[in-house]
């Protein structure tokens, strides 16, 4: 394994311990509200600085971009993209779905990747070349098409003003598919759709600590990522398509007539 992924399973694990170990005070934790239905815990921020104190001993010199404490540059071309917590609200409400995410760039190119669902103990890895592994398992995206595929989803909640905009694509899809899930973490909804318990996903209005590791983990399992536009914008714009090969080319197709301006892009 390479030596970078299996430290970053270690900070990822020892996030993981931290916030199952908090489940049952959560009616005590310190919440601060971050924006409309954006909240953050004493959680979100201990795991967080858990993971990076993990990596930058390991690491003093790689830069970080982190959910909840930003970004700290250095110059050797390595980037850590850190999602502590990912399905905080979940977590908040004892819903069973979140997961921490880390994944790690080079030159801004994806090289690792780590989800970890510490309640399933489930540990999806990526390396860039060598494939995507749930725990000993490889993985392949499904061989499904859009007529019987399940999609996830992720619904706007925190830019409402996209709500419009976002219907427009779940009413363009939802008749054509088998069902569609709201799950709650985008980043593990990405792992699933690496594992084929999804077939595609969609969501707007993401940002890159939500897409980063889940975008690595598809890709090295045979899936594909892009924009609403099939570019690969994805990081700037929020807005992700992934899907197998066949389920991502559909959801482009189905999607494209049915978008306003601002998801144009
Ligand atoms: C959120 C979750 C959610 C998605 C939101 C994300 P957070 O991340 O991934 O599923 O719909 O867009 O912001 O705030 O829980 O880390
Ligand atoms: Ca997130
Ligand atoms: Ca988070």
């Amino acid at each position: 394994m390479h030596p970078m992924l299996n430290i970053a399973i270690r900070a990822a694990r020892r996030a993981g311990e931290l916030i199952v170990r908090s489940r049952d005070q959560r009616q005590d934790l310190h919440i601060d509200t971050k924006g409309q239905n954006d909240f953050v815990s004493e959680v979100d921020r201990q795991a967080e600085s858990a993971i990076i104190e993990i990596l930058h001993k390991a690491y003093p010199n790689h830069a970080i971009l982190a959910e909840e404490s930003g970004a700290k540059k250095t110059g050797d071309g390595y980037q850590w993209v850190i999602d502590p917590l990912d399905g905080t609200t979940n977590f908040l409400h004892g819903h069973p779905q979140f997961c921490v995410s880390i994944a790690l760039k080079y030159k801004d190119t994806l090289d690792q990747a780590v989800i970890y669902d510490p309640l399933r103990g489930e540990l999806f890895t990526a390396s860039r070349g060598q494939g995507a592994w749930l725990n000993d398992r490889r993985l392949r995206v499904s061989s499904s098409t859009l007529n019987n595929a399940l999609l996830g989803t992720g619904f706007p909640f925190r830019i409402q003003h996209h709500l419009n905009a976002y219907l427009e694509t779940f009413k363009a899809l939802f008749p054509l598919v088998s069902d569609v899930r709201r799950a709650g973490s985008a980043a593990l909804d990405l792992a699933y759709v690496a594992s084929g318990r999804l077939d595609g996903f969609w969501e707007i209005g993401l940002k890159e600590w939500d897409m980063a590791a889940g975008v690595l983990i598809i890709q090295e399992a045979g899936g594909l990522v892009s924009d609403f536009s099939g570019g690969n914008d994805y990081f700037k714009t929020g807005n992700i398509i992934v899907g197998n090969p066949k389920v991502h080319k559909s959801i482009l197709q189905a999607i494209q007539p049915h978008l306003s301006v601002e998801l144009q892009k």
